[in-house]
């Protein structure tokens, strides 16, 4: 395993450990709110030191894009890319499906991912040409080709109303036509288990780069596809995703298209 990539998995697992401690008192936690129907707890910002302290011990000169505490640092060749509680809605509500979520970018390029969801244990981790696994086995995404028999993952736009139209042309759709459609509530754990071959699509609006960073290289070394909204790689700018295997993500595409927007173009 590569060097770097076991630090990412220390942190990852050391996050784990903060959001678990608090996970049956979260009644307790003083919940703030970012902006509409964006929250935030104490859990959210003490995993992120944790992964920051970790990480910058090892690598002082890394540039940091995380989710709470902002940018550091970021015009340095390497930058990780970290968000501490990927479900934080579903975290205060005690719905166990979350995780931690930790991306490598070197000169732009995405070179190690760690996705940990502290609650089945599960380590989803990728290096760049070296294959993604989960706690150590390969996973390789599923080799659905069309819409009938596909289970697709998606997130909804309920932080950008002015979306939501736009989102309901594509879910509707994609719904005559598939097995089924889940709404999970962790961008970063749905992308991890297309990777895995438990979703065969994947689409959502307006994500953020740490939601998606580690969930990007996954799907990739799982031998999976992901675009924006035009079939393009603008994806970590716009945060529109469309995310399959290769056969399956064109035939999403021509779903989705014919609802966006211009703002959604890309
Ligand atoms: C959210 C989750 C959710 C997605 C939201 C994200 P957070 O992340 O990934 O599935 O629909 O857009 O912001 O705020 O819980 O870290
Ligand atoms: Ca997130
Ligand atoms: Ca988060």
């Amino acid at each position: 395993m590569h060097p770097t990539l076991n630090i990412a998995i220390r942190a990852a697992r050391k996050a784990g450990d903060v959001i678990i401690r608090h996970v049956d008192r979260v009644h307790q936690l003083t919940i703030d709110s970012k902006s509409r129907n964006d929250f935030v707890t104490e859990v959210d910002r003490m995993a992120e030191k944790e992964i920051i302290s970790i990480l910058h011990q090892k690598f002082p000169d890394h540039g940091i894009l995380a989710e709470e505490s902002g940018a550091h640092n970021e015009d340095n060749d390497y930058l990780w890319i970290i968000d501490p509680l990927d479900g934080t809605t579903n975290f205060i509500h005690g719905f166990p499906q979350f995780a931690v979520s930790i991306a490598l970018q070197h000169k732009g390029v995405l070179e190690q991912a760690v996705v940990y969801d502290p609650i089945s244990q599960e380590l989803f981790t990728a290096s760049r040409g070296q294959g993604a696994h989960v706690n150590n086995r390969r996973l390789r995404v599923t080799a659905q080709k069309a819409l009938p028999g596909a289970l697709l993952g998606t997130g909804f736009p309920f932080r950008n109303p002015e979306h939501l139209d736009a989102y309901m042309g594509m879910f509707k759709a994609f719904m005559p036509d598939t097995a089924g459609i889940r709404r999970a509530g962790s961008a970063a754990l749905d992308l991890a288990y297309l990777a895995a071959g438990r979703l065969d699509g994947f689409w959502e609006i307006g994500l953020n780069k740490w939601d998606i960073a580690a969930g990007v290289l996954l799907i990739r070394e799982a031998g999976g596809l992901i675009t924006d909204f035009s079939g393009g790689e603008n994806f970590m700018e716009s945060g529109n995703i469309v995310a399959g295997t290769r056969r399956l993500v064109p035939v999403m595409l021509r779903n989705i298209k014919p609802h966006c927007t211009d703002a959604l173009a890309f």
